[in-house]
């Protein structure tokens, strides 16, 4: 194996760390020696709770924005081509490697957040986030051309917490979705779906925001009273803006990963339309996801597939 062949292969490792909808990993790359393709894997896409695959897209992005970051690293200036061809629309990016470059130590430090990033379902310790936190978080999503909303008083937090409320509720009456959820849950030795050690705990009747109910056996537990929660959206809702609001995604979960910080996602909102409308006219843009943030304790990474399963020949 040649150098850049090996090192594309060892930044399509760390793309694969990247979250995705019930740890689908919808993605398939394409590895050349001076390229890296990078595709929607469309056997992969939840059909019934993500009929568009906008959220696969967003899981793609962000593994987009982690290969990106990999090739940096290893010294690697890249350009890359969103949806480069009209006629081929599951060809999401192309990655062309495009001479040297000499990463920064925070490019160095969010690239050693990928390997301990992971979703944190637990409850969050009753600690504010600093201002500082805030702004680079919101810094991280602006970079990658979206926006992160963040709100952390009471009336703004609710009527977020409300829609997810109401989300959740929809949901749960729709059989094809919980069995579809059901086939992507509970799942031990596997390296794809959320494993029963991922599911967190699930939180007691006076808790806030309604947490996705991932199978856990544990007993309910109370979760933080206030958590500050973060909408990811962007101006556009084309295609090519769920893709950058993946690579935002990715941008603000390292982001955070580095600077202490514990993450969930909620996509509850984003998977009914109505609670999607009225989330995207609350905050003035289209609504890409929801985000649970604070401190809390490190929960466990998820597994994923060996590289060899997500390179075409
Ligand atoms: C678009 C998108 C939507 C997600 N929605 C949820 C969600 O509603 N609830 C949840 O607990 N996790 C959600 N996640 C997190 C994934 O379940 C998680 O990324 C995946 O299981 C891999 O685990 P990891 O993030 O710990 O690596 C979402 C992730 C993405 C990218």
């Amino acid at each position: 194996m040649s150098t850049t062949v090996s090192t594309v292969h060892a930044a399509i490792s760390a793309a694969v760390r990247a979250p995705s909808p019930f740890n689908t990993q919808p993605w398939l790359f394409a590895a050349h020696p001076d390229r890296v393709d990078l595709w929607l894997d469309r056997s992969r896409v939840m059909t019934v709770t993500d009929p568009d695959a906008h959220e696969a897209r967003v899981g793609c992005g962000a593994a987009l924005h982690t290969l990106r970051l990999a090739l940096a690293v290893s010294g690697h200036r890249t350009e890359v081509h969103v949806l480069p061809d009209r006629t081929r629309p599951d060809l999401l990016a192309t990655v062309l490697l495009d001479g040297k470059y000499r990463p920064t130590p925070h490019e160095r430090a969010l690239s050693e957040a990928v390997w301990r990033r992971h979703t944190n379902r637990r409850p969050f310790l009753d600690r504010p986030v600093p201002s500082p936190a805030k702004t680079a978080l919101m810094r991280a999503a602006t970079v990658e051309g979206a926006q992160l909303h963040l709100m952390d008083q009471p009336a703004e937090v609710g009527a977020v917490a409300d829609l997810v409320r109401r989300a959740d509720h929809v949901l749960s009456q729709d059989s094809a979705h919980v069995d579809e959820v059901h086939a992507w849950i509970g799942r031990q030795g596997r390296s794809d779906g959320v494993p029963v050690a991922a599911s967190g705990r699930p939180s007691t009747p006076d808790t806030l925001i309604v947490l996705r109910e991932l199978g856990s056996p544990a007993p309910a537990v109370p979760f933080e009273r206030l958590p500050l929660l973060g909408v990811l959206t962007t101006v556009g809702d084309t295609h090519s803006d769920h893709l950058a609001a993946g690579q935002a995604l990715q941008a603000v979960l390292l982001q955070a990963c580095a600077a202490g910080l514990a993450v969930s996602p909620l996509s509850q909102p984003i998977e009914v339309p109505a609670t999607r409308d009225a989330l995207s006219a609350h905050v003035g843009a289209a609504a890409h996801l929801v985000l649970r943030i604070g401190y809390g304790h490190s929960g466990t990474t998820t597994p994923r597939r060996p590289v060899s399963e997500v390179v075409l020949d």
